[in-house]
């Protein structure tokens, strides 16, 4: 079934935020960023920091990559590297696949999404139903060990293979990160009259970080960032090692983290996203991805370091659905991490009571 292309109206960077005002908007991409800021007092409380939480996960493909997929395919497009009818071939973990399925969708643009083994069965799902096709890789290349970097291997294949096809390649592509400067970030600062102490993004392009740091500096903000890496990313001179998670990390080091320096890197093992994302989801009622779990859980160190009375905004990338047969799930955890369900509860009954002050 083919859809017809139709023009897709985007919030420009300028558009003043009214928050609680729902203007009508062409097409589901219309409804892509100005999401909520929320402060949330029961995951640290006493801690003395104003924790914010951006939620990403409420985009309409459930993820900050939302953002980057539209912001590339409109730069495809506008600068004639891809027209209607095109072909789009991406290596994703996930979220930037769904989000991209939907955009090229449309435009009329055809998408095939090469994901690897550790993708969540719902994810896949999601892609194909809103009509991309999936290339699975399920073997790791046998140079690096790695997922990712066999991924980017066969994006190149499919190049070659499918006539006209455009890789958008986000781990490159200028607008990856523009769209967090012009959309996440700016919605940040602006919300807190562009007073922000301490901002933490996880990373696997490092879009994310790359953008906001470009709009803390444009804008002269003092914020430090602190870019959530896993154990056995490579990003910022890890130690290459299988990582348990999507979403997290990367295998090879990205063009655009070439450019930008987090004021600080903290590491987090999958059991620590585990703990991390069961303590949002219970405190504060978030049911949020592995990634942020991540976060959280680093957060909890951060936390007892930070002057009382500071401000630390930190991203909720994606939503925790696509996660429940894994970090939600007992059995998952008890096979992959080694960890069994007492040990979880009682690491995330540490994690919350090691952040009190007194
Ligand atoms: C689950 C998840 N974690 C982390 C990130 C940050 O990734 P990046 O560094 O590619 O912006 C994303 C990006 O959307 C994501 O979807």
């Amino acid at each position: 079934m083919t859809t017809p292309p139709r023009t897709v109206s985007v919030p420009s960077a300028d558009a003043p935020q009214r928050p609680g005002v729902a203007e009508p908007v062409l097409g589901v991409s219309g409804a892509v960023g100005s999401t909520p800021l929320v402060r949330l007092d029961r995951l640290f409380p006493n801690s003395g920091v104003e924790i914010l939480a951006k939620l990403e996960s409420v985009n309409p493909g459930g993820s900050t990559k939302d953002r980057p997929a539209l912001a590339m395919v409109r730069d495809a497009l506008d600068s004639g590297r891809l027209a209607a009818g095109g072909t789009v071939v991406e290596s994703s973990s996930g979220n930037l696949g769904v989000a991209l399925a939907r955009v090229c969708t449309s435009y009329g643009v055809r998408f095939v999404c090469v994901v690897d083994s550790r993708t969540n069965a719902t994810t896949v799902a999601t892609i194909r139903a809103l009509g991309g096709e999936i290339d699975l890789v399920s073997e790791p290349d046998p140079v690096s060990g790695d997922l990712l970097t066999a991924r980017l291997r066969r994006v190149e294949q499919l190049k070659e293979e499918i006539p006209g096809a455009v890789n958008l390649f986000q781990y490159g592509n200028p607008a990856n990160p523009a769209a967090h400067a012009a959309g996440t970030m700016r919605e940040i600062a602006e919300a807190l009259d562009h007073r922000l102490d301490v901002l933490m993004a996880a990373v696997s392009t490092t879009g994310t970080i790359a953008g906001c740091t470009a709009y803390l500096h444009e804008h002269r903000m003092d914020t430090r960032t602190v870019a959530v890496d896993a154990v056995g990313s490579v990003l910022f001179g890890g130690t290459p090692a299988p990582r348990p998670l999507p979403g997290l990390g990367a295998g090879v080091v990205t063009d655009i983290s070439r450019g930008v320096s987090p004021d600080r890197v903290m590491r987090v093992d999958g059991l620590a996203c585990v703990v991390g994302a069961r303590l949002l989801a219970r405190r504060e009622g978030i049911l949020a991805g592995a990634s942020t779990g991540g976060i959280v859980h680093a957060l909890g160190t951060l936390v007892r370091e930070l002057t009382p009375g500071s401000h630390l905004a930190f991203i909720v990338h994606d939503g925790g659905v696509p996660y429940l047969e894994t970090v939600y799930d007992d059995d998952w955890v008890r096979r992959t991490l080694g960890a069994d369900p007492v040990a979880v509860d009682a690491a995330t009954d540490a994690l919350s009571s090691s952040a009190r002050r007194g």
